[in-house]
């Protein structure tokens, strides 16, 4: 039985801390489910991260509704979230569609957009159909190009404000929760304080409720670039670059595979064959 997006809000009102972690695959999801992670987002991060796009811009529906259905086959707790791809909800009747798309066809159980005040009546109308969506507020980075780069948001008294607001938004138009990307920790920890429902920071400091990160990072599958926001608990890639450079070693030396890895038979066949 999956988690429930009430049992998210209560972590809030009983001061628990909530995990998200992002997730593109069957394996990797299936590891996040048996951890007990509640939240999982198949997030557009998928195209930087698994399809290697420039930026999240060029991911379609059909990519994320691919690898959302592989995530759901591989989860039976958490609640997948399926992260509506840029251009997929800029009116009401193609938000609704799209968002239904992710329930019904892949399997999801809630969606993310991203935007505040803007996105406030898009919000309301995904939730009137019974799907639950997750905000995103803070550095966007479908709006990249309108931001101008990868940078902290909400530094000025005006800023602030408006995060404060988009926030606000958010919590009135019905969504059960927030992500607040690359925001000062104190604004973040006041916006925090000031909506009732979950916010899930990501580069927000620790004052959120909750905390999301992109799988490739924690387990340290990148090391040309590490963001400040996220920490490595491992180093996959050096890990995986050493297990696939022995493996080739091996394999031309000779030593792999063993008869440990091989399968035997009635060597007689092989007499009988060979007369
Ligand atoms: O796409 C994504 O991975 C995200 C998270 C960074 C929140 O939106």
């Amino acid at each position: 039985m999956r988690i429930s997006i009430n049992e998210i809000k209560d972590m809030k009102q009983k001061g628990e801390k909530i995990t998200m972690l992002t997730a593109y695959d069957y394996i990797t999801a299936g590891i996040i489910d048996e951890v007990g992670v509640p939240l999982t987002l198949v997030g557009d991060s998928l195209g930087m991260v698994v399809l290697g796009y420039p930026s999240t811009i060029p991911v379609t529906i059909d990519e994320m509704l691919h690898h959302t259905k592989a995530v759901v086959r591989g989860t039976g707790r958490t609640i997948v979230i399926g992260d509506m791809p840029f251009m997929t909800y800029s009116n009401i009747s193609d938000a609704q569609r799209n968002a239904a798309r992710f329930i019904q066809e892949a399997g999801a159980q809630t969606v993310k957009l991203e935007g505040g005040v803007n996105m406030a009546e898009t919000v309301r109308s995904i939730v009137s159909c019974g799907i639950p969506v997750m905000g995103h507020i803070g550095l966007t980075p479908q709006s990249i190009n309108q931001l101008g780069g990868f940078k902290v948001q909400g530094k000025s008294d005006e800023a602030a404000a408006r995060l404060l607001e988009d926030a606000r938004a958010l919590e009135q138009a019905g969504a059960f929760a927030v992500v607040l990307e690359t925001v000062p920790a104190p604004l973040a920890a006041l916006i925090t304080r000031t909506i009732s429902i979950p916010t899930i920071g990501i580069g927000a400091g620790a004052g959120c409720d909750g905390q999301v990160q992109v799988i490739s990072d924690i387990l340290g599958l990148f090391t040309d670039f590490v963001p400040k926001h996220a920490k490595q608990y491992a180093r996959l890639a050096e890990a995986s670059r050493a297990a696939i450079t022995e493996y080739v070693r091996e394999v031309k030396d000779g030593t792999f595979p063993t008869e440990q890895q091989s399968f035997s038979m009635d060597e007689s066949i092989l007499d009988r064959l060979t007369k």
